[in-house]
């Protein structure tokens, strides 16, 4: 659900926007920018190589030269908007600090292309922006000051939220953000489902909830992109994602500073939950940067049930 921007809003772009949410010059500032930056990373993906980068990342998984790309991009840009202390990036093995701590400096931890193994097969895929006041990157998820991603699909979308509504822009022909969904709002429970990792490594609890959704005719909707696949789960208003811990994999695979954190931002603040099992996503003290965390993520009633059978799996 989402108020749909009246016609004399649709042309109300982001700089505009931000300037309604009451927050500070420099937060405007620093999300504009990444605006733009996302401009130079929808050249790269259009045009760019999509070979490997002959590296790997913290996580071992070899980069492709569009990830390095892409992070390059946005790190050079976050250094020179002048208002970034540290920064945190997927495709970086250390926190880079931009300037030392002082007043009105955010510290920034994102995913420059998630999805980036898609791209080869032309799926869409996303970067994934999560902001925090101050130099501490290692912050609860709940001491985000804002979080957005970038969806570039058919369309580029971003979507925002500094913790009043969230809110979807388009980009026109002119590669212009404007405004497209005002306040979205998410139903208590879906009819769609996006379950990632392998179904024979789910635990006991995990297999009895798919069973649950399936039972109630929950359709699967999956894509491999987190992004693309969250995106459709908040403007339907009617679903859940999950990445569960697996027999193999008890932390499941998506990372907390850059995929789970901004992304539970963005659906609290439309009305759902992320939950990683057993706590809200956003109340999970990060340990360092490659944490990752189990998440179920969506409609609040389906996160629950979520819930309550792992619950009933830890019991027996
Ligand atoms: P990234 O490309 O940044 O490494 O992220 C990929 C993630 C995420 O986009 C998606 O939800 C998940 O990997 C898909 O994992 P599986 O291929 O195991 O389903
Ligand atoms: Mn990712
Ligand atoms: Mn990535």
């Amino acid at each position: 659900m989402y108020r749909e921007a009246g016609k004399t809003r649709f042309q109300l772009d982001l700089r505009r926007h931000l300037r309604s949410q009451s927050i500070c010059d420099n937060l405007i500032h620093l999300i504009c920018e990444i605006a733009e930056a996302s401009k130079y990373v929808i050249n790269a993906v259009r045009t760019g190589d999509l070979g490997v980068a002959g590296t790997s990342n913290l996580y071992g998984e070899e980069q492709l030269a569009l990830d390095v790309l892409s992070d390059r991009i946005l790190r050079k840009r976050l250094i020179h908007s002048g208002v970034v202390c540290n920064i945190a990036s997927e495709e970086m093995d250390v926190v880079y600090q931009a300037q030392a701590e002082g007043p009105g400096l955010y510290s920034v931890a994102y995913d420059p292309l998630d999805g980036s193994s898609l791209v080869d097969v032309n799926l869409s895929i996303g970067t994934i922006i999560s902001i925090y006041k101050g130099c501490d990157i290692f912050q609860e998820g709940r001491k985000q000051v804002a979080a957005l991603y970038i969806l570039y699909g058919p369309r580029v979308s971003m979507v925002y939220s500094v913790g009043n509504g969230v809110h979807e822009f388009t980009m026109n022909s002119l590669m212009e953000y404007t405004l497209s969904r005002e306040n979205i709002f998410m139903e208590p429970a879906g009819d769609i489902h996006a379950p990632g990792g392998l179904r024979k490594k789910y635990t006991r609890g995990t297999e009895n909830f798919v069973s649950y959704l399936e039972g109630k005719g929950s359709k699967l909707r999956y894509s491999g992109g987190f992004v693309p696949d969250i995106n459709q789960v908040l403007m339907k208003g009617k679903g859940i994602f999950l990445y569960p811990a697996l027999k193999d994999a008890p932390k499941g695979k998506l990372r907390l500073l850059f995929e789970l954190n901004p992304m539970a931002f963005l659906i609290e603040h439309a009305g759902g939950s992320a939950s990683n099992g057993k706590i809200p996503i956003l109340d999970v003290k990060p340990e360092c940067l490659d944490h990752r965390e189990p998440v179920y993520i969506g409609c609040s009633e389906d996160v629950q049930k979520a819930v309550e059978f792992l619950a009933l799996e830890a019991d027996t």
